[in-house]
Order: structure tokens, then C-alpha cells, then sequence
């Protein structure tokens, strides 16, 4: 059984009663140990980024800056959180399908790479610039890449990056740009992917893909980044992905392929994050609805989106009440029939009963709408 939860029942019976409830909670040591678990089992010529969007704590980011994470970028807002770390060059990334100018400047002043999505970011990169500046080419591939997945948006058409067939085009026109040159390839085609195999086969064809560019177009990638999508269990009978097949399979990757001399980099955000967060919610008051028992929590999709837009749940328990089978619907104090965080089986609950949510350090606040209705943001409480 994996443990999902990284906070037992005394620690958030403490934790609320010196923080109030709702809250989000994170464990140092929970975030510590999923960064050195991947940092050990991945060859060294693999750099690890942390995607920010996951999580953008401070304390989180500063603990894996000290563990000698980079960081994948998303909006300034990001940008400007990881500049507070004061890293030296070379540790930063800014990858969006529509940057504006102000974050290019930005990035640029920081000395980030920067993943360019299509030709207009070559171009107004080059217009920033006066000297020789590398960036990556973010390429949407033609190849059949997790086509049920939402989140990746299959192969099909998308905002990200540039499609692969349009590349040739692209460089033809970049060849006229005076200071931007391509080093890098990024391409993101996996999302909370547990199976390391379907992992490696995607990376795969992302090398064979550097591979055909490289020889067709003469490209010399000093990076190649296979994106995030490390998945993570949600529920306790998933097991674990498996970071050592992952590293032992990224080694041989390397070694299939000895014309790239570079380094690949990994952006997990949820994989790093998600296992260290637990949410903590009380129950308002138990309502009964045409033969469906309603828990009225504190918290709803404000709070923690996710399982609306994914239809998956986090995994919850009741604090101090140990197992049940009490069927419940989970609603939120919004006032839409979408507040919903799940239907769950737990032990009978009534007003004032603690609920914690596991596994919610990753697209937990983050992705949260903490504007609708205005009810306060929750703390965010880092435990070392
Ligand atoms: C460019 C990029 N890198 C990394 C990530 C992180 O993905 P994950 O949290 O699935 O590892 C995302 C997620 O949207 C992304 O868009």
C-alpha cells in the first residue's frame, strides 16, 4: 500500500489547531526525500527542473534549489519567484505558448533559456537581443503521443509548441534572424504517468525525433527536454513510478544515441511536489438530498480544482475516525453544483469533523479558483 498521506492524524490535529482550518500543509522532509529519490536514480547528464506551476511555495522552492534543482517557468510571475533564489545562470527555463513581452525581457535579463513555441518568439527574441543567444525549440510532435490524455491534448492540433512538420518552414525562416540560435529541443508529451516503460518509449522517440532534425537540418542540440509528467499514485493500491527503471532506461537512451553529446533535462512538477501536501478541511454541516448524503466542507474547487477538471479525486480520510463506508458527495461552500471534491466512502461524519486531503502539494492552491466567492485564500503551512 502506498502512503498517500504525508501528515499522520496527530500531526494535522496540531497542525489546525495552530494554523485554523482550511489550510494546505507541507512536509520538508516528504519533498526532500521524492527530490533525492529521482536525483539518485537519474544519470548524471540528466538535469532536473522543477516545473513551478505545481507548486510555487517559496520554501519548496528554496528547499530544492538548496538540492540543486533548475526550474521550469511558466509566466513572470514564476520568473520572479525563482529569481528571489539567486541561481546562477543556466538553472532556469520559460517555456508558454504566448509569451508577452515583458516576460521575454525578463527571462532574458536573467539569463534563462527560453523554449521558444514557434517563430514569433525566434523573432522577437532576436529583436531583444544584441549578442548570440541560445533557446530551444519547443516542437509538438507528429508521432502518436498519450492521445486519451487531456491534459496533452493527444496529437492532434494544439497551442504548444511548433508542429513537426511545419520545421523545416520554421528554420528556413530563422536562418535570417541575426542572433538567436537554436540549441535545444523540448518536447512535453506525457502527463501523471506512473509506467516508466511508456515514459522511456516517449523519450525515445523524442531522441529519434532530435536525431532526424539534427541530421536533416544540420541542429546541434546542446539540451534536449522530455518535459514533465512523472505521475504520482493517487489512490493507496497504485504503486509508485518507478525512478530507478526510469534512470536505468534514460542511461541507455544515451548511450543508443552517441551523436548527442548534451544533456537531457526532466521538468517533473507533480512528481515532486504532490506527494508532500495534505489539505485540511473541516466539515460545515451534513446534508441529506433525495437519497444523497452531502458533506459540506470548508474547501471546495476554490481550493482544490483538480478533480473537477480531471474527474479524479484526491485520496481523503477522516482525522481520527479510521475507516468507514459511509457513502458521501464532498461539496464545497460554492454556489455551483460543479463544487465538488468527490464521492468517497468514510466513516460517519458530522459538523466540526477534520477531513485531510493527501497528495495535494502538486495543482492543489495552484490551480485552485481562490478568487471566486472571495472567501479568504488558506494558509500555507511548511513543516520541516
Ligand atoms: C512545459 C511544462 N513542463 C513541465 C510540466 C510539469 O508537468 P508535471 O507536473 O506533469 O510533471 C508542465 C505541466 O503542465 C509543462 O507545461
Amino acid at each position: 500500500m502506498t502512503s498517500l498521506f504525508a501528515f499522520d492524524d496527530a500531526a494535522c490535529l496540531a497542525l489546525t489547531e495552530t494554523h485554523g482550518t482550511p489550510c494546505f500543509t507541507y512536509s520538508g522532509a516528504a519533498a526532500e526525500a521524492q527530490f533525492r529519490a529521482l536525483r539518485t536514480a537519474l544519470p548524471d547528464r540528466v538535469r532536473v527542473a522543477y516545473a513551478v506551476k505545481a507548486n510555487a511555495h517559496g520554501r519548496l522552492l528554496a528547499r530544492f534549489a538548496s538540492l540543486g534543482a533548475s526550474f521550469d517557468c511558466a509566466s513572470i510571475g514564476e520568473l520572479e519567484r525563482v529569481e528571489a533564489l539567486s541561481l546562477p545562470p543556466g538553472r532556469t527555463f520559460f517555456a508558454g505558448p504566448g509569451k508577452r513581452e515583458a516576460e521575454l525581457r525578463k527571462a532574458l535579463a536573467m539569463g534563462v533559456r527560453i523554449q521558444a513555441e514557434g517563430f514569433e518568439d525566434l523573432a522577437r527574441i532576436d529583436a531583444l537581443v544584441d549578442r548570440e543567444t541560445a533557446v530551444n525549440l519547443r516542437v509538438h510532435p507528429a508521432f502518436d503521443i498519450d492521445e486519451g490524455n487531456r491534459i496533452i491534448g493527444g496529437s492532434g492540433p494544439s497551442a504548444f509548441g511548433v508542429d513537426e512538420e511545419a520545421v523545416p518552414d520554421l528554420l528556413a525562416r530563422a536562418a535570417n534572424l541575426r542572433h538567436v540560435r537554436i540549441r535545444g529541443l523540448h518536447v512535453f508529451a506525457a502527463s501523471n504517468q506512473r509506467d516508466a516503460s511508456k515514459l522511456l518509449a516517449i523519450h525515445g522517440a523524442v531522441l529519434a525525433l532530435a536525431q532526424r532534425l539534427s541530421d536533416a537540418h544540420g541542429l546541434v542540440f546542446e539540451q534536449i527536454d522530455l518535459g514533465g509528467g512523472l505521475g504520482i499514485p493517487y489512490e493507496p493500491d497504485q504503486s509508485p513510478l518507478d525512478v530507478q527503471a526510469l534512470g536505468i532506461g534514460l542511461s541507455a537512451l544515451l548511450a543508443a544515441h552517441p551523436w548527442f553529446t548534451g544533456e537531457l533535462i526532466l521538468e517533473p512538477g507533480r512528481f515532486l511536489a504532490g506527494p508532500c501536501g495534505v489539505y485540511l478541511a473541516k466539515v460545515v454541516r451534513i446534508k441529506e438530498s433525495r437519497g444523497t448524503r452531502f458533506a459540506i466542507l470548508e474547501g471546495g474547487i476554490n481550493h482544490l480544482l483538480r478533480p473537477l477538471l480531471t474527474g479524479e479525486p484526491f485520496p481523503v480520510r477522516a482525522v481520527g475516525k479510521g475507516r468507514g463506508d459511509h457513502p458521501y458527495t464532498l461539496a464545497g461552500p460554492l454556489c455551483t453544483s460543479l463544487d465538488r471534491l468527490g464521492e468517497v466512502l468514510l466513516p460517519e461524519l458530522s459538523a466540526g469533523d477534520l477531513l485531510a486531503f493527501g497528495t495535494t502539494g502538486a495543482y492543489g492552491l495552484s490551480e485552485g479558483m481562490t478568487h471566486f466567492l472571495s472567501h479568504p485564500v488558506p494558509p500555507e503551512v511548511w513543516v520541516d
